[in-house]
Parts: structure tokens; sequence; C-alpha cells
């Protein structure tokens, strides 16, 4: 056993849901803040005078004034679009068919998705982010670099084979058959080993036929404990193609609904035209709906509803939908958040957007019981903010009155210099 680390500095932790609790209830500021790491874990959580009291032995690392929250979980990314995050001018169909299917036809080659997977890593840890539900590409090579590399660096980790068998370049198809096949090697290989899991990835319902559906709602049916991503209601020129390609279906979750791909560990990203019929079966199941704010300013796609959805009890999370996104932070995600709030008339206080890119989307994944908060007991991955990053949000933190208002600029304003450590199960990144 290691010697335990007392870290201390600001802390955030949250005791409930900030959109159905009082702030002032829901989240924990601690001005002079402790957390006892162990052994990967969270064991203690309190103040600095109580902790170095308590374990006077433990190894002490002081981060000041900097803020030690549990680490951002991105619950929506493609890492294989790494490479042409920002490309211009395209809404979703044509951004697909422009840059998004040429680049993940190159994911075959075992060495460029190796590589692309490394970068990718680089990015988001120095974003503080320390656990992504990624998709990947229709080649399990593509599977197999993800996991490789979130495994060398001890990361907690989602992906799963993106599957298509229709309306997409012939390279970047497969079968309902070698669908099943492959998603299920790949789940029984990586699903629940070390801190990985499997998420069988049907991309959408336009590029799976009915019996790709069919096989991966079979798939799920057979290992109900792993998660199921997929895209739903992101624009409109996609909801009403959904509708010619599947005729008979009610709307467009009944194209999932009717092929045994809805349920409790089904995340669905994007979710912004949601019927009353929809809204209502994703609450009774209890699935969760990803926010993607800086994927559908820049794809063009629309606002989300998160004061409806949150206020009908629905699970939400957050996510950058890295390359459709425009920004590998979750800092900038939840800018965005505010923005898209601001934009439908209700802002998001900076406590719910900072729960969202933690503890929601932790929720969302179904892993509020391993990652997400600052609690005893959790997987020790942490994140440590200067709210004093750049001239900007120094100037503009030292004149706050309260926490939240140091907060919020670095919250608008932030990106990587803001992030001053990270800690994966328990241990500081070099
Ligand atoms: N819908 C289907 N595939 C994608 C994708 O790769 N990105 C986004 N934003 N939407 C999608
Ligand atoms: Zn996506």
């Amino acid at each position: 056993m290691s010697k335990p680390s007392l870290l201390l500095g600001q802390t955030l932790a949250y005791a409930s849901d900030p959109f159905h609790v009082p702030i002032a209830l829901a989240a924990r500021h601690e001005r002079h803040g402790a957390v006892l790491v162990s052994d990967g874990h969270i064991v203690d959580v309190g103040t600095s005078d109580a902790l170095r009291a308590k374990y006077p032995d433990a190894t002490r690392v002081d981060y000041g004034d900097a803020l030690i929250t549990a680490g951002f979980v991105d619950a929506h990314a493609h890492y294989p679009q790494t490479g042409i995050i920002a490309s211009w001018g395209k809404r979703l169909i044509d951004w697909l068919n422009s840059y998004t299917f040429p680049e993940e036809m190159r994911f075959d080659d075992p060495a460029y998705a190796a590589q692309i997977a490394r970068l990718y890593f680089d990015l988001t840890l120095a974003n503080g982010t320390t656990t992504v539900a990624s998709y990947c590409t229709i080649h399990p090579e593509s599977v197999e670099a993800f996991f490789v590399e979130a495994q060398r660096r001890g990361v907690r980790a989602v992906a799963g084979k993106t599957c298509m068998d229709r309306n997409a370049p012939d390279g970047l198809c497969d079968t309902p058959q070698t669908a099943y096949d492959q998603s299920k090697a790949l789940l029984q290989r990586w699903h629940g080993v070390d801190r990985l899991s499997y998420a069988i990835t049907p991309r959408f319902s336009p590029t799976s036929t009915p019996d790709q559906l069919s096989a991966m709602g079979a798939l799920w049916a057979e290992h109900p404990d792993c998660l199921m991503q997929t895209h739903l209601s992101e624009q409109t020129d996609e909801v009403a193609w959904v509708a010619d390609l599947f005729p008979t279906a009610r709307d467009y979750l009944d194209t999932y609904e009717s092929h045994g791909l809805l349920g409790p560990g089904g995340m669905y990203g994007h979710a912004i035209y949601l019927t009353e019929r929809e809204r209502a079966r994703l609450k009774e199941v209890d699935a969760a709906l990803i926010h993607c704010p800086t994927s559908n300013t820049f794809i063009g796609s629309g606002l989300f509803d998160m004061q409806g959805l949150k206020a009908a009890g629905q699970r939400v999370g957050l996510a950058t939908d890295t390359g459709g996104g425009s920004s590998f932070s979750m800092l900038r995600t939840m800018a965005a958040a505010y923005e898209v709030g601001q934009l439908r008339g209700t802002p998001l206080h900076a406590a719910q957007l900072y729960w969202l890119a933690t503890a929601g989307s932790a929720q969302a994944l179904r892993m509020d019981d391993r990652i997400g908060n600052l609690s005893n007991g959790l997987e020790a991955d942490l994140v440590v903010i200067d709210l004093a990053s750049t001239p900007a949000t120094a100037q503009r933190s030292a004149r706050a009155g309260d926490f939240w208002q140091a907060l919020f600029p670095t919250i608008m304003m932030g990106d990587d210099r803001a992030i001053k450590a990270v800690w994966v199960a328990g241990k500081p990144l070099p």
C-alpha cells in the first residue's frame, strides 16, 4: 500500500443534483478543503484543518487557492474525428460525407489509429477530462487502439465499434452479421477489463438497416450490463430523413425502440427535436440524453432544452462531441451550455454547469458510484483548476464576491491553461 496523499486547496463536491435541490444545499464548497487519496480512491473529504490533524503522516500536496474537484466526464465523443475537428462550413449530413467519413476510412490502419488515440488522450487529459465515452470507427482496429491507449494510461473509458451498413462509403460499411460478430468479440475482449467498458454503438438510424439495428438490439439483450450509445434527433433534415427511411416508425426514437435499442443504459446524443412521446418514453426507461452544445452550435443543429428536460426528471449528461464539437475542453463545453441556455431564456448556474460536466455525465454513464464527485470510496480521478490562469480570469476572480463568481469566469473563458493538475486513479499526471 502506497503512502496516502492529502491534497489541499478549495474543494467542490455535490450532495445532490443542483437542478433539483437549491444550490446552497446541493453543492459543497470548502474554501480551505482537503481530499485524502489512497490506493487509487478518495478516502476522506473535509476541511484542511480537520484532515491535516487526522492524517499527519499523509504526503501533503498543497494546491493553494486552486480548486480541486472530480475530473471531467465527457459523455459523448468521437476520438477518430480528432484530425478533422473545426472543419468549415457544413451541416450534419454534408459534414459527415465531406470530412468525417473520409477521415474515419483511415482507421483501418492500426498505426494511424494508435497515433490518433495517443493524441486524443494527450489533448483530453490536458483539458482535465478523466473519463470519456467515445465512438470509434467501423474498424475493430480503431477500438483496439483506443482501449490499449486508455489502459496504458489507467483511465476509466467507454468505447465501441461504430456500426454502419448503409448510406456510408463502402469502406465504412459492415453488415448486420459482421457488426454483431465484431462488436461481440470486442465486448468480450474489453468489457470490464481494468477500467474499460464496452458500449454497443450503432452510429444512427440513417446508417443502419433495420436488420443491423435488430442485430445490435440482440447483442444488447445478451449483454444488458453494457451501455448503448447512438445519435437521436440532432438536425431537422436528419429527422425528416429518418421518417423517410423508416415509414412505419412512430418517430425517430421508435427506430431504436422497435429494434431493442431503447433501455436504461442507452445514451442518446443531441436529442434536440424530441416529440412528447419520445420524451415520455426516454423518461420512462430512464435513458440518458447527452447535451453536446459546442457541436450543436458549430454544426448548426439547434438548442437543447436543458431546463425542460431536467425539470421533467430526465437523466442528462454533457459532452464535447469531438470533432462535430469544436473543442476538447469541458470548460468550453460548459460555456457553450450556458450560452445555449441563454438563447433559450434559461441561464444555467455555475453549480449546474459544473455538475453536468462531472456528476451529471457520470450518472449518464451509470458510473456515479465510481466517478464524478468528491466522495469517500469513489475513484480518485481529479482535476485541479487555477481560477486565475490568465490575466482575464485573474482580474475577474479577484473581484468576485463569492465562490461561484470566482468560478464562472473560468467556466466561460478558461482553457487548458486553467488545468493545474490532473490525477488519474490516485496518481498525479506528470
Ligand atoms: N450523427 C451521426 N454520426 C455523427 C457524428 O459523427 N457526429 C455528429 N455530431 N452527429 C452524428
Ligand atoms: Zn456524436
